[in-house]
């Protein structure tokens, strides 16, 4: 029996995401790539899927998610929104994709909606993208802001770094929280914030934040799967908890059988299809005539 069961529950939305803010109640959040890994996420009882351009390093195996392209996410998103039915889907628009044009930006946001099944897209940035957050959640898309650490700024940023240690550097994303959640953002990431940070943040706004290595005063937590679940060993972050050790278990199950072809031991009798007498007797007479006797 799986150790999971799918919990009965209702679809979750934008509002009900609010709703647990005002309950007080954690909001749980994890990312996805494929179908599979979507109906994992599902059926624990997740939230929100985020379909992360994490997906560059992690599962593409690019250095950062700078490379990441539109084409990438939809084809990502399309694979998640057929094997999640509960959880809201997050499409994380990538690299370039709202920075050249309010309109391209609004184009781009709309293609995870209608064309690969997302109810809400992800930026990140402060105060730099309110403009473009506002014509999007114009459009009718639901926006998440994502501050601190933000991975498409790795180069501003001068590397996978904590933010806002300092006071100026912590009042700028108290600013920048305010401006998106004035936009229209429905929720914020805070990513790799000091947690006393994060939790002044999350009192000072209505809507939801949620963490990922910004402590336990956000109104929820994120993490990349491939990382809580061991599958990426190129590096893990400090703010990983890591539930399981897939990559070892994956390692071992294909040196397996690597080992049973080897030795003969795969394919067994009960891998193989058979052939009934008749049909194999008619076979070798066709074949040759001689043998059937
Ligand atoms: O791309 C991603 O997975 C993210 C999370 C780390 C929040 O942005």
């Amino acid at each position: 029996m799986s150790a999971y069961a799918p919990p009965q529950r209702k679809k979750t939305t934008t509002h009900s995401f609010q709703s647990k803010k005002q309950r007080t109640l954690p909001i749980t959040m994890l990312t996805a790539y494929d179908y599979a890994t979507a109906q994992a996420v599902d059926r624990a009882g997740i939230d929100a899927i985020l379909v992360g351009d994490s997906l560059g390093m992690v599962v593409l195996g690019y250095e950062s998610t700078l490379p990441v392209t539109m084409d990438d996410m939809l084809h990502h998103c399309k694979a998640v929104s057929r094997g999640a039915s509960y959880p809201l889907l997050i499409g994380d628009m990538p690299f370039l994709s709202y920075h050249v044009g309010v309109d391209e930006a609004v184009r781009n946001a709309g293609r995870f909606l209608a064309e690969a099944g997302m109810d809400a897209v992800k930026l990140e940035g402060g105060r730099e993208v309110v403009e473009v957050s506002q014509a999007i959640i114009r459009a009718g898309l639901p926006v998440m802001g994502h501050i601190g650490l933000t991975p498409q700024s790795i180069n501003q940023l001068g590397g996978f770094k904590a933010q806002g240690r300092t006071a100026l550097a912590a009042r700028k994303l108290i600013d920048d929280a305010l401006a998106l959640e004035d936009a229209g953002c429905f929720s914020l990431v805070l990513e790799a914030v000091p947690g006393r940070v994060a939790e002044l943040i999350s009192e000072r706004i209505d809507i939801p934040t949620i963490g990922i290595g910004a402590g336990a005063g956000c109104n929820g937590q994120v993490l990349v799967t491939h990382d809580l679940l061991g599958l990426f060993d190129r590096f893990t972050p400090r703010f990983v908890k890591q539930y399981a050790d897939l990559h070892g278990v994956m390692g071992e199950a294909l040196t397996a059988y690597r080992e049973d072809v080897e030795n003969g031991l795969f394919p067994a009798d009960e891998h193989t299809f058979a052939i009934s007498e008749d049909e194999w007797q008619h076979l070798l007479e066709d074949i040759d005539p001689k043998l059937t006797m």
